[in-house]
């Protein structure tokens, strides 16, 4: 894929891809992040002040990796349980970036968050990152997911839609610090993974960077 594909503004900044990786596409992606996943394993985040679990289970590829445990909310450069580097970023989610991301400097994090049918993720922005200039870019594999997108305030009026296996979801611009959350799954609606749940991979850019100057 080289040709930025037509997309679906959902609101100024929020693009989404509806089934932009096929069948074939996302199969090859979860072989992909099988074999990440046999490096750095599924843990289980906690919330920083209670030491709650989240219920959904996570692991990271690039330099950097998400983290939550009673320290905080951070990115670190190695798995906090086998304290090994991360897995590289899947060559065929790179490429996704690349197409439609329109960002100039490569992604440093991949968060693979695991919901089981029963997980879910509460309204929350994405903010632990040093720069905001780069777009979050989120690809669904496996159960449709009823996902709620907000404002930038948590106050602002909500909406939500269905993101299904194989969709991308980018948010910038404006929209890179909208509240978003994942309500529930939808149960059996793909058969992509042999237990049932999603997968939800989202890339980042952590560090500054700069663009080119314009011409
Ligand atoms: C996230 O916000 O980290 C995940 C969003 C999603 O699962 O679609
Ligand atoms: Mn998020």
């Amino acid at each position: 894929m080289t040709a930025k594909p037509q997309g679906l503004a959902v609101r100024p900044g929020v693009i989404h891809y509806p089934g932009l990786l096929d069948p074939p596409a996302q199969r090859a992606m979860v072989d992909e992040l099988r074999g990440a996943a046999a490096v750095a394993p599924f843990f289980t985040p906690r919330m920083p002040r209670t030491g709650a679990p989240l219920s959904v289970r996570m692991t990271n590829c690039g330099a950097l990796g998400w983290v939550a445990d009673e320290a905080g909310y951070r990115y670190v450069p190695s798995h906090p349980e086998t304290g090994l580097p991360w897995p590289p970023i899947p060559g065929r989610v790179l490429a996704l970036w690349e197409t439609l991301a329109d960002c100039p400097a490569p992604p440093e994090a991949c968060l693979v968050n695991f919901y089981s049918s029963a997980a879910r993720m509460g309204l929350h922005q994405d903010r632990d990152e040093a720069t905001f200039d780069a777009p979050v870019l989120s690809v669904s594999l496996g159960e449709t997911a009823v996902f709620r997108l907000g404002g930038i305030s948590r106050r602002d009026p909500t909406r939500s839609f269905r993101l299904a296996s194989g969709d991308v979801l980018v948010f910038g611009g404006e929209a890179r610090l909208a509240f978003h959350g994942v309500d529930r799954l939808i149960p059996g609606s793909s058969t992509l993974l042999e237990k049932g749940g999603r997968l939800n991979l989202t890339l980042r850019r952590v560090t500054p960077f700069q663009r080119p100057a314009s011409t």
